[in-house]
């Protein structure tokens, strides 16, 4: 078996910065699970027709091909043969993976894809399940989380270097509204495993972060 670190927390919390800049650091394939979730969700959108039954879901996961391929070093994300990995990064598609993430059926879908994707690799995972689901036995675990407003801030700036012009109470609401769905939803919802170390990065810079997570791989890869 590899070295398997998850990462879990709450969306905005940098979860998928951090764990890419540490896979370049260690060495590790990181790969992004929240980007399956997207792009099922948005399989579902395109569909014309939200799968509302369990029978609806199981044809949905059936007839969808979900690939995810590594290109010069970065995930690249297929949606029946097509590149979507720029598609998904948007509110709506992670609106989307949130409201789809919902159901048991797809999540076990999804989940055994990501067990076998990492299986035997030194692999850094992010997600709101892994260390408690996903990597059961990930030597580490790392609970990623911030402030709620802090969250949002960062969202807001990150728009606004994209050139948007964000209103902050509506990426709030947002925000806020996310914690809600992943948190409260009966299938794994999204909580610390016991083993799990929380590292809150609300007064913390990346680089901060970056080092307090190497220190505690420091430690761990010795054992
Ligand atoms: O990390 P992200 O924003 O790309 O995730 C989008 C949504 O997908 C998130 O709101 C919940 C869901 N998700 C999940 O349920 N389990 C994961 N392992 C990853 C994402």
């Amino acid at each position: 078996m590899g070295f398997q670190i998850a990462i879990d927390g709450p969306a905005g919390a940098g979860k998928s910065t951090v764990a890419k800049e540490l896979a370049k650091r260690l060495a590790f394939t990181y790969l992004d699970t929240g980007a399956m979730y997207r792009t099922l969700g948005l399989a579902a959108e395109l569909s014309g027709c939200w799968p509302e039954t369990f029978e609806d879901r199981i044809r949905l996961c059936d007839n969808t091909d979900i690939d995810v391929r590594f290109l010069e070093g970065n995930q690249h994300i297929f949606l029946n043969g097509r590149d979507v990995s720029g598609d998904i990064r948007t509110e709506h598609c992670g609106r989307l993976a949130s409201d789809i993430s919902k159901y048991p059926e797809v999540r076990s879908r999804l989940v055994t894809m990501q067990q076998k994707l990492a299986s035997g690799m030194n692999v850094i995972m992010d997600g709101r399940d892994i260390g408690t689901v996903v990597l059961p036995d990930a030597q580490m675990k790392i609970f990623l989380t911030a402030d709620v407003e802090e969250r949002a801030a960062r969202r807001y700036k990150e728009l606004k270097g994209k050139g948007q012009e964000p209103v902050f109470e509506e990426i709030l609401a947002q925000v806020k509204e996310r914690d809600i769905q992943d948190t409260t939803r009966s299938a794994s919802p999204l909580t610390r495993a016991k083993d799990g170390i929380v590292v809150d990065s609300t007064n913390l810079s990346f680089n901060e972060v970056i080092a307090v997570i190497l220190a505690i791989y420091g430690e761990r890869a010795k054992q």
